[in-house]
């Protein structure tokens, strides 16, 4: 009886109305239009993938084998799984345009528990994914820096290693030099090392205290990031196309379906973001028709621009001399365009910044959905009285950004952000599946065609990538369970009781009127 009530509880569900109501309340501004969700869209896509981790895709990463020349049938894939994805995100958003993406979508849908589990999973996208977006910001700074040799003092170009990377890398990289690690970093009390990522911390303290300020001021910066990264991009492909020689694209794919299917696998971080559009739809002003048009605008304009990319990368140098860490600025210095690296650098960090503010605008967004719910103490919500900003969660979430940039690795966390990513998709797409059925009638301002194709078609595609590559990457796919059980933990805890009170709390409030009726 009483794991009976428990799963009961587990699964108990929001109504869409209930939810669409309570986001009426919202204390959030509405002022958004389709242009400023756009440029969310592109700042929040265009980033670390393209910009960094398109060379390991091509070549091949630690644990994986890369994709050459066919990374662009590995875009083809990964943009394939998020078309389907995409179209559902599309068709919930604007039926329930509330704050929380997926997580709310799966409220609504699946219940509670799944609720929980599913806006813990958004963590890894969302948070951890900043991190490696973080940790190549500074990659890219270092770049910049270096193109400044000639005006800047050397302490400033060549400032101490342990300043930049966190400790973990520090002991890898004294070991592969055979040095001694007390000469490359401090050490406290001669003991604990001491390294730390300052530029990355840096720029996420910066945009916390942007994202503080407001949503509105947050997407202006934006727009302006973007619009440098895509000038960027653009020259990049028009500079880079005189210079393709054809008999680079052969050998077309060296590793055959592994190599695309492990390219697909790493080159979805590229896409990830677009799913960020959904979480603001509370401050959206007219979300029904804006959210579908941005979200699947910005993946037609994403796609095309990658493919270019990769057409002109894989074309400009041959294979084996592809860069893993700034593979578009070094192409370019390949070809003898030094100056031109120097540029990228700046497009590169533009967008490594747009990516950064969008996704710490993400993390909050849900939190607040999920502290709203109370699966997160209230206080955590309190909105800014000056700037109407949830303040709080906005510096939660900077500062664990920062906290983890001292012992995250790039590669692990943007392995663990395509898992958490990929599972999100899924439960998207079941989610629209069950509200076809669950309810019907609701009006839908944008459908998904050719349901339930089109969702199943998402569902084994996003898992079919996930599952491929898991049998290589053990150790994400070690943490990725790890991370679930976790997120199990601190709901068996903490959120089912709190929201069993919460019942408990409404259950007196809806007595109270009854009692005075009585005395009267
Ligand atoms: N799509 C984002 C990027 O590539 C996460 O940085």
């Amino acid at each position: 009886m009483e794991l009976k009530s428990i799963i009961n509880n587990a699964f108990k569900k929001k109504s869409p109305d209930e939810l669409i109501a309570v986001s009426k309340k919202s204390e959030l501004k509405k002022t958004l239009n389709v242009f400023d969700l756009i440029v969310l869209g592109i700042g929040a896509v265009v980033g670390t993938g393209i910009f960094t981790i398109i060379g390991s895709a091509i070549q091949g990463g630690p644990e994986s084998v890369g994709a050459g020349p066919a990374i662009i049938i590995s875009m083809i894939l990964a943009v394939i799984a998020c078309v389907f994805s995409a179209l559902c995100y599309s068709e919930i958003a604007a039926m329930i345009p509330v704050a929380g993406s997926a997580y709310t979508y799966t409220y609504a849908t699946m219940g509670e528990f799944m609720a929980w589990m599913v806006g813990w999973i958004l963590m890894l996208e969302y948070a951890i994914g900043n991190i490696t977006v973080a940790c190549a910001w500074t990659g890219y700074f270092v770049q910049l820096l270096k193109g400044f040799k000639h005006i800047l003092p050397d302490f400033v170009v060549n400032f101490p290693m342990w300043l930049r990377n966190d400790y973990r890398f520090m002991f890898a990289y004294c070991d592969k030099y055979g040095l001694d690690p007390h000469t490359q970093m401090p050490f406290i009390f001669d003991k604990i090392p001491f390294a730390i990522n300052l530029p990355a911390m840096v720029i996420v303290l910066l945009l916390t205290i942007l994202l503080v300020k407001g949503v509105k001021e947050s997407t202006r910066f934006a727009s302006v990031m973007v619009g440098v990264n895509m000038f960027m991009i653009i020259s990049f492909i028009v500079v880079g196309a005189f210079y393709v020689k054809p008999e680079n694209w052969t050998p077309f794919a060296p590793n055959g379906f592994e190599g695309i299917f492990m390219g697909a696998f790493l080159i979805f971080f590229a896409y990830i973001g677009f799913d960020a559009i959904s979480t603001t739809a509370e401050e959206t002003e007219n979300p029904q028709r804006d959210l579908p048009i941005a979200i699947l605008g910005t993946l037609v304009i994403c796609t095309v621009l990658y493919i270019c990319v990769a057409l002109v990368l894989t074309g400009n140098i041959p294979l084996g001399q592809i860069d893993i860490q700034a593979p578009i600025a070094h192409a370019m210095r390949a070809i003898g365009k030094d100056w031109f690296a120097g540029l990228i650098s700046v497009g590169a960090l533009c967008a490594l910044t747009s990516v950064i503010l969008i996704y710490q605008l993400g993390t909050t967004r849900i939190l607040y959905a999920m502290s709203r719910d109370r699966f997160l103490p209230k206080s955590l919500r309190l909105i800014h009285k000056k700037y109407r900003t949830p303040h709080v969660l906005t510096w939660i979430s900077g500062i664990i950004v920062i906290l983890c940039t001292f012992f995250m690795d790039l590669s692990i966390s943007a392995e663990l952000c395509n898992f958490g990513t990929f599972t999100s998709f899924i439960i998207i797409c079941i989610a629209v599946l069950i509200l076809r059925k669950t309810d019907p009638e609701r009006p839908r301002p944008f459908k998904v065609p050719f349901s339930p194709v089109f969702p199943i078609l998402g569902i084994l595609t996003c898992g079919g990538l996930m599952i491929y590559s898991m049998k290589f990457l053990t150790t994400s796919s070690l943490y990725f369970p790890l991370w679930l059980l976790i997120g199990l933990a601190i709901y068996a805890g903490y959120g089912y009781k709190q929201k069993r009170l919460e019942e408990k709390l409404k259950g007196q409030r809806r007595i109270k009127p009854r009692i005075e009726i009585q005395v009267k």
